[in-house]
């Protein structure tokens, strides 16, 4: 049987860690070739590790998203090694806390140019490549903070939003070039990120309740929604907006 990512050349951003390592995890098991870019080289070595040591295929490129030059240098990584590229999930990304008065503006600044500019470069240059291989599948990572905000996360709140918009001009712009984009807004999803979030914000506990199921997410939760976007079983969606958050954006704020 055909698995649904079968031979798939796939670049995964942010694959060091959280959920771009357990979405890379979960589209080597099914199939996919898989281009490991970030710009921690220990924790991408290690995904491209227990990928290999699974049987899978994976090969590791430092990557910056907020450089033209590293973004450029991934996809051309990715047609060199395996030929062609079909799917990109961009997912790297960053999470401080604060205000918009608390913020720095360096610090604005550099969330910008790795949450939403880094997006933009490396759709940029994948676009192109799928465009040659007569089509692709696109996921960026958005969060559900970018549809509903909650307190102390302003710069990052308003990169999320930009992340979401852009899915849908870039849908627009590339659907007659046979290349889908889709966006995932995750809710609380286990990872690193998450666990430097609850100590920032020390009154804020754990997540779990303000979610419909009583539990955060796991990163390969979503890895799986991720894997089916990408694959050509949605071969009718594009420019969609699909929360993994186990129901947080369901409910009116206080109800439970
Ligand atoms: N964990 C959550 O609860 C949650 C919720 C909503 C959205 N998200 C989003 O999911 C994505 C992944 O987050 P995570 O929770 O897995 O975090 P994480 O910190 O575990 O992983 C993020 C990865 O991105 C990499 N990265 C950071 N800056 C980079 C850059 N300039 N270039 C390349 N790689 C870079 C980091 O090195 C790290 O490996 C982010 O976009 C985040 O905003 C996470």
């Amino acid at each position: 049987m055909k698995l649904p990512l079968q031979d798939k050349v796939t670049i995964v951003t942010g694959a060091s860690s959280g959920i771009g390592r357990g979405s890379a995890m979960v589209f080597a098991a099914n199939g996919a070739k898989v281009v490991v870019a970030d710009i921690d080289e220990e924790g991408g070595k290690k995904t491209v590790e227990e990928i290999r040591n699974r049987g899978g295929t994976a090969v590791w490129v430092r990557t910056d998203v907020s450089s033209a030059r590293d973004a450029r240098n991934c996809v051309e990584t990715a047609v060199k090694e395996f030929g062609r590229l079909d799917c990109l999930f961009s997912n790297a990304g960053f999470n401080p806390s604060g205000t918009v008065v608390d913020t720095t503006e360096e610090l604005w600044d550099r969330l910008i140019d790795v949450n939403l500019k880094g997006m933009y470069l490396m759709c940029k240059y994948a676009i192109p490549e799928m465009k040659k291989a007569g089509r692709g599948s696109i996921v960026c990572t958005a969060s559900v903070d970018g549809v509903l905000a909650i307190k102390n996360e302003a710069a990052y709140i308003a990169t999320k939003g930009g992340v979401i918009s852009l899915v849908k001009a870039m849908a627009l712009d590339h659907a007659p070039d046979n290349v889908r984009v889709n966006c995932v807004l995750p809710g609380a999803i286990r990872t690193p990120l998450y666990v430097k979030f609850l100590e920032e914000n020390p009154g804020m506990d754990d997540q779990a309740g303000g979610h419909a199921m009583g539990r955060i997410g796991e990163p390969e939760e979503v890895g799986e929604v991720v894997m089916f976007l990408l694959s050509d079983a949605p071969s009718f969606v594009t420019g969609a907006i699909i929360p993994v958050d186990g129901g947080y954006s369901a409910a009116k704020v206080g109800a439970g």
